[in-house]
């Protein structure tokens, strides 16, 4: 599939602060054939490793999570921001490239049983995504891969998760 992903994403620079650039995925959300073709370059990926669920970290992890869990007939779990879901959760606080924050999810989301893939749009400082494996692994459910959309290399993410061992796979770099 000749399927440049990387010219679907904006660079907006100095924001949400001076020195941060952002990449925004808005242009290839807004554009249906490339996001069909990212959707179904995940599904291809995962179709194979028989999933019960897709987890998708708020906010923007939820756009290609659902849609991914769709494609593959499979449910979806939303790892969300504090105060948002109505159940009993777990949570883990987190740092951000610009800030801190921390994610919930209900504590009766995933079993044993499962087998799972957690999806975001952007991998960063890696501190979103290894707040959302330790919520994972609280419930002993096998994650078998993190996926991202976008990884951005110059920052500490992708050597954190090499060194912590968790397998992630990345449909683009910048
Ligand atoms: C962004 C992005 C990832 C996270 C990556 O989310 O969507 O979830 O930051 O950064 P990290 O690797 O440094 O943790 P943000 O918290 O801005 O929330 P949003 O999706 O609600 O915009
Ligand atoms: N989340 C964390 N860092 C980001 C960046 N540089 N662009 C878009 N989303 C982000």
């Amino acid at each position: 599939m000749s399927f440049d992903i990387k010219t679907h994403i904006r660079a907006i620079h100095d924001y949400p602060k001076p020195g941060i650039v952002f990449r925004d995925i808005t242009p290839l959300l807004a554009d249906g054939v490339a996001f069909q073709q990212t959707i179904m370059q995940l599904a291809e990926r995962y179709r194979p490793l028989q999933l019960t669920r897709v987890v998708g970290i708020e906010a923007r992890g939820f756009i290609f999570g659902t849609a991914l869990a769709y494609a593959l007939g499979v449910g979806f779990v939303p790892l969300r921001k504090p105060g948002k879901l109505p159940g009993s959760t777990l949570e883990q606080r987190y740092q951000l490239e610009y800030g801190e924050d921390a994610l919930q999810m209900h504590d009766d989301a995933l079993t044993a049983d499962d087998r799972v893939i957690i999806i975001d749009d952007l991998l960063a400082t890696g501190g979103t995504v290894l707040a959302a494996v330790d919520l994972v692994r609280q419930t002993q459910a096998e994650l078998l891969e993190c996926a991202f959309v976008i990884s951005l290399t110059d920052l500490p993410g992708p050597s954190r998760l090499q060194r912590a061992k968790i397998p992630y796979y990345t449909l683009c770099e910048f």
